[in-house]
């Protein structure tokens, strides 16, 4: 088991660790992050749930009862229940410890509280999807008090592990903290030191690869970013709009049609044009013609062309600010690399990180399924298991769940 030994400053205090409480042969709710991607019952990508061990061995071999929380997928009707239960997840959790995993089979109820009571120390106890208490009414996601309550008063101790929802204020990760002592994670507490160390305060140069859909979510991303940065290399539906409000024609490409956006990445785009590189070259394809694929420079795509990846001229310009960089931070990908026609520009560009000597991490959705994806999450430095959280605590350098957690004495 690894555990790290550092202290969280946040704001202007210390955060109340897992480390720094007494957690023998309490009862310990933990709050997890276990949406990860299920299709057909079959669990695709389980890291967020090998990134919990750390803290679910340290509370087992305290002995203590664990009650564990956690959130799948979303869940706004009854029918929703049907295809988001933990249940999948609780028994992959079974196959991975040594001690035995309870399932309960709804968030709250009668059984729940009895099992508790009669649960073995060192035990767990996996609760039912916290937002089946979303139907009818959004209890977890509207943070109720009740429910907070109604969590609290099953353990002793709550332990927020949950990074990736700890952008969320809802009962589980925010409410349930104002009435139990509450203390992070290791999970949450690698997160923290890793993208404080690695992204908002990196070795120079720093070289961010962004890629993705919509340059409307990453906007307020990139705003953040690109004082820190030396270097921005843009692909993916992102690349189009800045193309795009540079007067480039970019088709029927992804691009965003919100002018106010638009006027913002223009401005971006001129106030910090020595650190901005866009793809000077794309692969097209047409909606009505499958079978036609072609290479150009981005001042030769017409009106009926779709951007699907970037071209080798700008995979070998970006190698070389690769090849210079001493950290490098990925997040999105660089074209549609699921389809193995348009998968090159993200692939080579992902090859040439690695390649490269710099402290790599990745974080914030598409551009981690990409790594893993080709085989190369070991070569990482560090891979974020957060989503939107990770974007946002790198925004505002603090998320609400973990702020909400009390200082240490
Ligand atoms: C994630 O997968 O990014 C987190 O689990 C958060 O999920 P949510 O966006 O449904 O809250």
């Amino acid at each position: 088991m690894i555990i790290s030994y550092f202290i969280i400053e946040n704001g202007d205090g210390m955060k109340k660790r897992i480390q720094d409480m007494d957690v023998t042969n309490k009862r310990v709710l933990l709050r997890c992050d276990f949406n990860v991607p299920v299709k057909d019952g079959k669990i695709l990508d389980d890291s967020k749930i090998i990134a919990a061990l750390n803290t679910i061995e340290y509370l087992i071999s305290k002995k203590a009862k664990i009650i564990i929380m956690s959130h799948f997928g979303k869940v706004k009707t009854e029918e929703d229940k049907l295809t988001n239960s933990l249940a999948p997840i609780a028994e992959r959790l079974q196959s991975l410890v040594q001690t035995k995993v309870i399932f309960s089979k709804q968030p709250r109820s009668l059984y729940l509280e009895a099992k508790i009571e009669n649960m073995n120390p060192g035990d767990i106890i996996v609760l039912e999807n916290t937002r089946f208490e979303d139907v009818p009414e959004k209890l977890e996601s509207g943070n109720d008090a009740q429910l907070a309550m109604y969590w609290a008063g099953l353990a002793d101790i709550y332990c927020l592990d949950a990074f990736g929802s700890a952008h969320r204020k809802h009962a589980s990760t925010y409410g349930v903290a104002k009435y139990l002592p509450s203390c992070i994670g290791f999970l949450v507490q690698h997160e923290v030191e890793m993208l404080d160390e690695y992204v908002l305060n990196a070795k120079k140069p720093f070289t961010i690869v962004m890629g993705g859909a919509k340059v409307e979510d990453k906007v307020e991303l990139i705003e953040s970013l690109l004082p820190r940065c030396d270097h921005l290399l843009i692909t993916g539906g992102i690349a189009n709009s800045c193309l795009y409000t540079l007067g480039f024609n970019v088709g029927n490409s992804i691009r965003c049609k919100d002018q106010e956006v638009l006027n913002k990445i223009k401005n971006l785009l001129i106030q910090y044009k020595d650190k901005i590189m866009l793809p000077v070259d794309v692969i097209i394809s047409r909606e009505y013609d499958e079978t036609f694929i072609e290479h150009v420079n981005v001042d030769k795509v017409a009106d009926d062309d779709i951007i699907y990846d970037i071209g080798m001229k700008t995979i070998n310009k970006y190698k070389t600010i690769l090849d210079d960089s001493s950290t490098i931070f990925v997040n999105g990908t660089a074209g549609k690399y699921e389809d193995m026609r348009f998968a090159t520009g993200t692939r080579e560009l992902l090859n040439n990180i690695v390649n490269t000597k710099a402290i790599k991490i990745a974080g914030g959705g598409d551009g981690v399924s990409a790594i893993k994806h080709f085989n190369l999450g070991e070569k990482f430095s560090f891979l974020s298991t957060g989503g939107g959280a990770t974007l946002e605590y790198i925004i505002n350098e603090g998320l609400p769940a973990i702020d909400n957690i009390e200082e240490a004495e």
